[in-house]
């Protein structure tokens, strides 16, 4: 087989991620010239009848959700030539030997990109096998992969039956994002920041995902699933191993980061149902105005059950018991419809042991560390400067990195980049079986007792920063999620 070029099989060809996600970030690999000429995207759906009611979907759907400045015609018209289509019921073992006819004729590794609900993956697995098509190929199987630890167990069993461990690309799109990449930079690029970077000089660390947006049309996916699966088990937990792990010794094999993110996904101190009040806040938006704009409350939401008890918001206090973290807390919060669009790591470091300065000066002159992967992309750094003039009055200012100005020019795409390692066989940026595991065995606690305590989430207004309780469980160690304007 030539492994210089690859058919890319596009499961669910037709559904949401397909459009807003992966079509599009393959046409950009394209513009680019990132992929083989040769490479095919082999679509597979229900929906359309043939190829030219395909790429009729295609034109209609995927063109608009390529960005403007991004589009031209050639290199569009170059990526259509790309797409064949292969209309196929994913539950039909006996559609899988279309299938299997059409891969014939192409060549190249074969990839086959699952992105399908989960329920879908092991009989897609299962018929691939039956069709003996798992060899020289690579899985991609989306998030969420499972409901809980025993579902993604079983799922993980089931595939794992048919694809070695090597061949299995667990996506996660944030360890696509170029910030996130450029947090390993920072903190193993740089002599400065390490040596500080723990328990004796870091007081506390927060990490939020914040979105402005509702459940927009994924209301009944939304609602069986919540902001704890989508969002804490993967993407969370992923930032808070990164900034947490040891350093690896390289990033060039598919496991030295995997390795450290995985130990201190195992060190992160397990929670009993007793604690769980106390160190986890769930909430749900009620209606409100964001952007200027009112919006609905969640429970009135399409597809929503009434009288859900979903949280559409979470905030933890999380520790790691290790040398490194012991008693510092991670303070993790994610929410739908909250006041702004950010995502952004906070490192909180210890006031000076003796203040020259005066009281005053001790708090206000504590470092702080602000890591902002989205909206822009920026690092400031809080220090102490005196202010102009008599006297000695300080005050907190920060110096400032942002990437926009620093480095021009187009930034890749999340799913461009994990797209692209997929292509290319680099399994770095992709979750193990044994870190996804390790995610779900911290969270089902949370989720048994959110489950069975009969509290309901606490309502907060849309286009606010959650229920109060979030800022209370902070207060409760003296400190305060830091919000300032992007
Ligand atoms: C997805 C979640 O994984 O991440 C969505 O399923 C969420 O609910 C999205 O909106 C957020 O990703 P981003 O890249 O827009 O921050």
């Amino acid at each position: 087989r030539d492994e210089s070029t690859f058919t890319f099989v596009l499961f669910g060809g037709t559904g949401d991620l397909a459009m807003r996600k992966i079509l599009p970030a393959l046409y950009q690999a394209h513009r680019d010239k990132l992929i083989d000429a040769s490479g095919r995207i082999l679509a597979v759906a229900r929906a359309a009848p043939d190829l030219p009611g395909y790429l009729e979907w295609v034109e209609e759907n995927v063109k608009p959700k390529v960005p403007k400045a991004e589009f031209n015609d050639d290199d569009w018209r170059g990526f259509l030539e790309r797409i064949a289509y292969v209309q196929l019921d994913a539950t039909q073992q006996a559609d899988f030997v279309k299938l299997k006819d059409t891969l014939e004729t192409y060549g190249g590794t074969r990839v086959f990109y699952l992105a399908t609900g989960p329920s879908l993956f092991v009989p897609i697995c299962e018929a691939l096998a039956e069709q003996q098509l798992n060899t020289h190929a690579r899985i991609v199987l989306e998030k969420p992969l499972g409901y809980d630890l025993e579902s993604s167990k079983a799922i993980n069993d089931a595939v794992g039956a048919i694809f070695q461990e090597e061949q299995i690309y667990r996506i996660d799109h944030y360890l696509g994002k170029e910030p996130v990449q450029n947090l390993l930079a920072l903190r193993f690029g740089n002599a400065l920041f390490e040596p500080l970077w723990r328990r004796e000089w870091v007081e506390s660390i927060q990490i939020t995902i914040a979105e402005q947006l509702g459940v927009e049309a994924r209301g009944d996916f939304y609602d069986q699933v919540g902001a704890l699966r989508d969002m804490v088990q993967n993407h969370l937990l992923q930032l808070l191993a990164i900034v947490a792990m040891e350093p690896p010794h390289a990033l060039d094999s598919s496991d030295s980061v995997r390795d450290e993110k995985l130990r201190v996904l195992r060190a992160l101190k397990p929670l009993s149902a007793s604690d769980i009040s106390k160190v986890a806040v769930r909430g749900q938006y009620a209606s409100g105005v964001v952007r200027g704009e009112s919006v609905p409350a969640y429970a009135t939401e399409k597809g929503v059950k009434e009288g859900s008890e979903t949280e559409t918001f979470v905030a933890l206090k999380v520790e790691i018991e290790n040398w490194r973290w012991a008693g510092v807390p991670f303070f993790l919060r994610t929410g739908k419809r909250l006041a702004e669009r950010t995502a952004e790591i906070v490192v909180n470091f210890r006031p000076v042991p003796h203040s020259a300065l005066g009281p005053g000066a001790l708090r206000a002159g504590a470092n702080r560390m602000v890591i902002r992967l989205q909206p822009h992309e920026s690092i400031r750094l809080y220090c102490l400067a005196k202010q102009p003039g008599e006297g000695m009055q300080v005050q907190s200012v920060y110096l400032d990195l942002d990437f926009d100005q620093f480095f021009k020019g187009n930034r890749m795409e999340a799913y461009e980049r994990l797209l692209l390692d997929v292509i290319h066989g680099r399994l770095a940026l992709f979750v193990r079986r044994d870190e996804q595991e390790a995610a779900w065995r911290w969270v089902e606690p949370i989720i048994d007792e959110w489950a069975t305590s009969g509290k309901k989430p606490k309502a907060y207004a849309s286009g606010t920063w959650g229920p109060a309780a979030a800022s209370a469980m902070l207060a409760q160690h003296g400190t305060y999620w830091f919000e300032e304007e992007n």
